[in-house]
């Protein structure tokens, strides 16, 4: 049996008014819903959500940290900074970051590495750009950021997979549900040859790339996606509970 959870990833969007008024509208829209409910909002944003989502079943959690404890590195955030103000997860390898903020693979590796260290939850994410799909590369581009994003990660412990295709995000162009559940089957397979059939067994994988409620549950229906990132459509209270209410798979 493994957990269904949908996550709202709301990148550089939002006031902390709007982010509170956003969250206070959210709790009783959600509030029966069997499927974990997260928030990776923005560091100013995180405090003040927990404090508007206390009581609820809504997770606060983080987009992104740096691997060290601290130091001189200007502008990042350590994961015991997230803990600190009470940070549930938080979101690693977001093709933003790999591919804006150029972002590797062992950096990335280092990260998870630190937060299943602290307790902090990681949403591992992977995926595969256009160029890559097409040239015949999802298959070896998935498996050589599972690899080494985890390389030397004893246990998965609370981590969630993400597979997020960099052509799927914020284009509108969502994998088909076929495409996703090929590319989750895949990357659970990576996994089990890495840790085994149990680990991989009780691993989420949440799908993310254009999810939007008309396709939410179609996608949730696969097989092996086992939850969403949901990024452009969780910006409003209303279309994001649309997505979490889509679902009613709650075990295998
Ligand atoms: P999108 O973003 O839903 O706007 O495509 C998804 C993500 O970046 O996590």
């Amino acid at each position: 049996m493994r957990e269904t959870i949908v996550a709202g990833n709301w990148k550089m969007h939002k006031t902390v008014d709007e982010a509170v008024s956003y969250v206070q509208q959210l709790i009783p829209l959600v509030k029966d819903v069997k499927v974990k409910v997260y928030l990776a909002v923005p560091y100013t944003m995180i405090q003040p959500c927990i404090e508007a989502a206390t009581g609820s079943n809504i997770v606060i959690g983080a987009q992104n940290m740096h691997d060290a404890s601290d130091g001189a590195f200007t502008g990042e955030v350590a994961g015991q900074m997230l803990m600190d103000v009470g940070a549930q997860f938080v979101l690693l390898g977001h093709s933003e970051r790999r591919h804006v903020f150029g972002e590797d693979n062992s950096f990335i590796n280092r990260k998870v590495k630190t937060a299943l260290k602290l307790g902090l939850q990681p949403i591992l994410c992977v995926g595969e750009t256009l160029q890559q799909r097409e040239d015949g590369q999802m298959e070896s581009t998935l498996r050589a950021q599972i690899e080494e994003n985890l390389s030397g990660v004893d246990g998965l412990k609370s981590l969630i997979l993400a597979y997020e295709p960099v052509w799927a995000i914020g284009t509108g162009k969502t994998a088909t549900p076929h495409q996703a559940e090929e590319a989750h089957t895949f990357c659970r397979g990576v996994v089990q040859e890495l840790y085994g059939d149990g680990a991989a067994d009780a691993l989420t994988i949440q799908y993310g790339g254009s999810v939007k409620p008309e396709n939410a549950k179609t996608l949730l229906d696969q097989k092996n996606i086992d939850g969403l990132l949901v990024g452009g459509a969780s910006l409003t209270p209303e279309t994001f509970s649309q997505i979490v209410n889509a679902e009613n798979k709650v075990s295998l």
